[in-house]
């Protein structure tokens, strides 16, 4: 039997991190990441391992007070529809939830993948305004083909449809400049 384990990253992690999502990347199934952008979220990154060797990973980052995003997943295809997948998005919903997160979204090309963890399709432009700050460091930026799904973990009462503007720091002064 396999000895699957999900672990957080290490950063012993980034340079196989790097290596399968780029390697993805170039059969335009998934965005590269760039090592500075690995090495800087290493904490935000799950990697999956298979009897000790690295398998896969993925990371979920925090957008803003409401939402997050699973970003990197993917799976080496070796031991790809082994569950690792789902393995991975279960313990990043897990993670979000613990965070307080009330939605968690993703931009992907594996829709059915995202449909099977219970996420849905949504538009775009349903999304709040900051899930796109990294779209202008994106080599598709202006030209995105990528779908995006969410899944709500939490519907907050006071605001069910809260469109593409997300939660305001409410009370919270900002800094002044001088
Ligand atoms: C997408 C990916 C992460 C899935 O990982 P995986 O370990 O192979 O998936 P799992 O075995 O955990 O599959 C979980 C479920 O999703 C389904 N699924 C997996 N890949 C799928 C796909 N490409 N399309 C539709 N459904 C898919 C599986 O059939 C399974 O369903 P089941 O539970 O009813 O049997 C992996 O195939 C991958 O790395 N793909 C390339 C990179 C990529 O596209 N990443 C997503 C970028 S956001």
């Amino acid at each position: 039997m396999l000895d699957i384990k999900i672990r957080k990253a290490r950063v012993g992690d980034v340079e196989p991190i790097l290596e399968l999502v780029n390697s993805l990347a170039t059969d335009q199934v998934m965005l590269p990441r760039s090592p500075a952008s690995v090495v800087e979220k290493v904490r935000d990154f799950l990697v999956a391992e298979v009897d000790g060797v690295f398998a896969g990973c993925g990371a979920l980052a925090i957008i803003w007070t409401d939402i997050g995003e699973v970003r990197s997943i993917a799976v080496a295809p070796e031991f790809q529809k082994l569950g690792l997948g789902r393995r991975m998005a279960d313990e990043l919903l897990a993670e979000a939830e613990t965070l307080g997160l009330a939605r968690v979204m993703a931009f992907t090309y594996v829709t059915g993948f995202f449909e099977k963890l219970g996420f849905s399709v949504v538009d775009h432009a349903s999304l709040p305004h900051k899930v796109f700050n990294d779209c202008l460091n994106c080599p598709k930026f202006n030209k995105c083909d990528e779908v995006a799904v969410l899944k709500v973990l939490r519907e907050d009462e006071d605001s069910p449809e809260r469109g593409p503007l997300s939660l305001p720091l409410a009370g919270v002064p900002l800094p002044r400049i001088r």
